[in-house]
């Protein structure tokens, strides 16, 4: 057999831990050709692939970012009037000339509604879900979040000090566009004070008397992890400096943001998103050499298994209100805003 691999939508730590997964088991194991397509859809327009020998997948599971480059091409997003329509003929057509048995597409929530959509063209595909975002639906737990939450965590340890010897607020924005995932679990294990996300809403009157009941209690600075997804009523302003501004008027206690922003995304993988891509990635070359196509590999507990992409295509993993850390952090008095 002869499989493709790309990487689709925005990068994170893991995605080259997943191509070893996958490329060594199917080389080594199962005997396949591998090959690589370079910067995601836009590669397959373009034909732009490399031949993915074991010399080429060694010494990369360390490694941030994708070698195979990636880039956020939505083959059938419609344009009025253009020849973008062309664009899933194109990938068929290229899909059927590199003579491919199946396509690995690694991505977000885009990525595996893509893949889906591949799939009813007739493509076999496979899925594998990757998203610091940790948004996508069916799955556990996606490789990037614990690399991210672990970045955040460190910021939020660090900016602890400094707002304790200035007696101030300082409020922290990550990444998450839909989903707080980030957000809460770096907030919650570098014990933020407040922490909003946008499943939840917020009230910022709540805010400020979470924090003016914090310097009545001898405790005059406060940590206020937000997301970069959080709805504000200001929506030309980062959700940051909305909350910094709202907060340091109302409550006149001197405010600081800090966006942390791609820092999140970059960088060495952690030992467990090195292992869940590896997982998912040798999971993934079981169901090729089995002929299940149209799936996508996910963790459930600590089982691999997957689920149709059907079932995934177009929806998303979203914190709920009875989330157990943000049951365990309003019980410990930690504010969520509402
Ligand atoms: O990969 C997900 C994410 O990190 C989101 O949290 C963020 O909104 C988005 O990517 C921004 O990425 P880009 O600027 O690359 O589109």
């Amino acid at each position: 057999m002869k499989i493709g691999i790309l990487s689709s939508g925005g990068d994170c730590p893991g995605i080259n831990a997943t191509i070893r997964g996958v490329g060594k088991t199917a080389i080594t194991h199962f005997g396949m050709q591998v090959i690589g397509i370079k910067s995601g859809f836009s590669g397959f327009l373009t034909k732009d692939t490399v031949s993915l020998d074991d010399e080429a997948l060694s010494g990369i599971l360390n490694l941030g970012g994708t070698i195979l480059g990636t880039s956020r091409e939505k083959p059938f997003k419609k344009i009025l009037n253009s020849e973008a329509d062309d664009k899933p003929r194109i990938i068929l057509d290229v899909y059927n000339e590199l003579r491919l048995d199946c396509l690995v597409c690694i991505g977000g929530n885009g990525t595996q509604k893509t893949a889906y959509q591949l799939s009813e063209l007739g493509l076999n595909v496979i899925g594998i879900p990757k998203t610091i975002d940790n948004d996508v639906w069916g799955t556990d737990v996606t490789f990037g979040f614990d690399t991210a939450v672990d970045i955040a965590t460190e910021a939020i340890d660090r900016l602890h000090s400094t707002a304790i010897a200035h007696k101030r607020v300082m409020v922290i924005e990550l990444m998450g566009h839909h989903a707080g995932w980030i957000t809460l679990y770096s907030g919650m294990a570098g014990g933020a004070d407040i922490i909003l996300i946008p499943e939840l809403g917020f009230d910022i009157r709540k805010v400020n008397n979470a924090i003016l009941e914090r310097v009545q209690r001898g405790k005059p600075y406060s940590i206020v992890a937000i997301a970069e997804g959080l709805e504000t009523n200001d929506k030309k302003q980062r959700p940051a400096t909305y909350i910094s501004y709202m907060i340091e008027e109302m409550t006149g206690i001197e405010t600081r943001e800090t966006v942390l922003g791609y820092v999140q995304r970059g960088g060495s993988p952690s030992a467990f998103d090195r292992n869940l891509g590896t997982r998912l990635g040798g999971y993934a070359t079981e169901l090729i050499a089995k002929g299940q196509f149209g799936r996508m590999v996910s963790i459930q507990g600590d089982k691999v298994t997957s689920l149709p992409l059907k079932e995934v295509a177009g929806k998303l993993k979203l914190v709920t209100p009875n989330h157990d850390l943000v049951v365990q952090g309003k019980r410990m008095g930690i504010s969520f805003g509402i």
